[in-house]
């Protein structure tokens, strides 16, 4: 198993998932164009796609097919541009910055950002509906899971808890249920959406990817609250100190810098210690762990 493996692996996860983003966007020449245009805006070009890479990584450990992944990795990943597109608004993060380009309220304007977040949400909806690649049962569950993972036990339900902690000190146990919440839950869904699509895995083995996909989650936020603190500008495509200026709950913030990484390596280790219940199918997801606090940006 190696490392070096996880950069190809990850060529084939985005380019796959671009084609299916591209064409499940509405075209940028249809009215309304500059809705349209700002949807492409928010979705398209630069993410690390990390959400649907998870998703065909943890197909591959339960042995499905990626094509069953299609359309719940876009789904995700149109919920996940969405809560970005959102996030940045001046009413939430107030961020200029996204991607390395300007966020979608100031390349296009904040009524367009936020009716394109509203449509980019019931677009991943219509694309799971809509996908015959797999059996209309499991199409349901996995809408269900899509419902609650983005609603207001999920990310929604974490950018409020996000918003309401500006200002405050958290302890640890609030801090944790925040970024289980705001990231967690699309993370944990990506992962899921293989085991929903299986069918086939053991308990042990559902739960194993479940503790693995929670660990991985809670990592990636605190990987993202460090690269605030740590990265460049330039490097991470948002503007670093964002979370300081706003007085955020986060990991550096509550526990200090070397202790965020400490947090993160140990909960990466758990998460590759789940993983034990796999074979080789699931060298991706351990490679991916490795990645999310490895990560430059
Ligand atoms: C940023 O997510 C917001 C968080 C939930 C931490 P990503 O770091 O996955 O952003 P993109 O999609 O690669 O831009
Ligand atoms: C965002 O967390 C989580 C979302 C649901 C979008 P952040 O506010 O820390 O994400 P960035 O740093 O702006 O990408
Ligand atoms: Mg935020
Ligand atoms: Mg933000
Ligand atoms: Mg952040």
């Amino acid at each position: 198993m190696s490392q070096d493996q996880l950069e190809p692996f990850m060529r084939r996860c985005r380019a796959r998932i671009e084609s299916v983003l591209d064409r499940a966007l509405p075209a940028a020449d249809t009215e309304p164009k500059r809705l349209h245009a700002a949807m492409r805006y928010a979705v398209l070009g630069t993410g690390k796609r990390v959400r649907p890479v998870l998703a065909y990584a943890a197909a591959d450990a339960a042995g499905v097919p990626w094509d069953k992944l299609d359309a719940p990795a876009a789904a995700i990943e149109l919920i996940h541009a969405y809560s970005l597109t959102h996030d940045d608004l001046p009413a939430l993060d107030d961020d200029d910055l996204r991607r390395g380009r300007p966020t979608c309220h100031k390349a296009f304007d904040e009524a367009t950002a936020i009716l394109a977040g509203d449509a980019l949400q019931t677009l991943a909806f219509g694309v799971l509906a809509e996908d015959t690649r797999s059996d209309p049962a499991v199409r349901i569950r996995m809408a269900a899971l899509l419902a609650e993972i983005s609603g207001t036990a999920g990310m929604v339900g974490g950018q409020a808890l996000d918003l309401a902690s500006e200002g405050r000190q958290l302890d640890l146990a609030e801090l944790k249920n925040v970024h289980r919440h705001k990231t967690g839950a699309l993370i944990r869904a990506s992962v899921n959406m293989a085991a929903l699509a299986s069918g086939a895995l053991s308990g042990a083995q559902t739960d194993a990817l479940e503790h693995y996909a929670d660990c991985i989650g809670l990592a990636f936020q605190i990987q993202d609250d460090l690269l605030d603190v740590e990265g460049d500008t330039a490097v991470i495509g948002k503007a670093s100190g964002a979370d300081a200026a706003h007085d955020k709950a986060t990991y550096p913030s509550l526990l200090g810098v070397a202790a965020a990484h400490a947090a993160a390596a140990e909960l990466i280790d758990s998460a590759l210690a789940a993983l034990g219940h796999f074979d080789a199918g699931a060298d991706p997801l351990r490679w991916i762990a490795r990645y999310i606090v490895n990560r430059d940006h």
